[in-house]
């Protein structure tokens, strides 16, 4: 599966929720997240995102994120259409470790 990483909160492009064939992104207040049981693997999202927030779960150290995206694709509401991004977008698209600012 493919996991959107702390890189997406405050920003939410969604140019990925575009080409996503099967729609398995699910939108919180300020970023998305994959349904792991949902996604089939194509990796068409990863280079669509401005800010590299997509990421396949082979790599190391992704865990965490990978329950996130888990636990919040069961609660969030699904999106299927690009919208505008957050007003926060470009001055967030260059913030490292935005765990903080993540809203449940
Ligand atoms: Fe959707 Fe493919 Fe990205 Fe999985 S890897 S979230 S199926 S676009
Ligand atoms: Fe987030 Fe990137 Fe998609 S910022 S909404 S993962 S395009």
């Amino acid at each position: 599966t493919y996991v959107v990483l702390d890189a997406c909160i405050k920003c939410k492009y969604t140019d990925c929720v575009e080409v996503c064939p099967v729609d398995c992104f699910y939108e919180g207040e300020n970023m998305l997240v994959i349904h792991p049981d949902e996604c089939i693997d194509c990796g068409v999202c990863e280079p669509e995102c401005p800010v590299e927030a997509i990421k396949p779960d082979t790599e190391p150290g992704l865990e965490k994120w990978l329950e996130i995206n888990r636990e919040y694709s069961e609660k969030w509401p699904n999106i299927t259409a690009k919208k505008d991004p957050l007003p926060s977008a470009d001055e967030m698209a260059d913030v490292k470790d935005k765990e903080q600012y993540f809203s449940p």
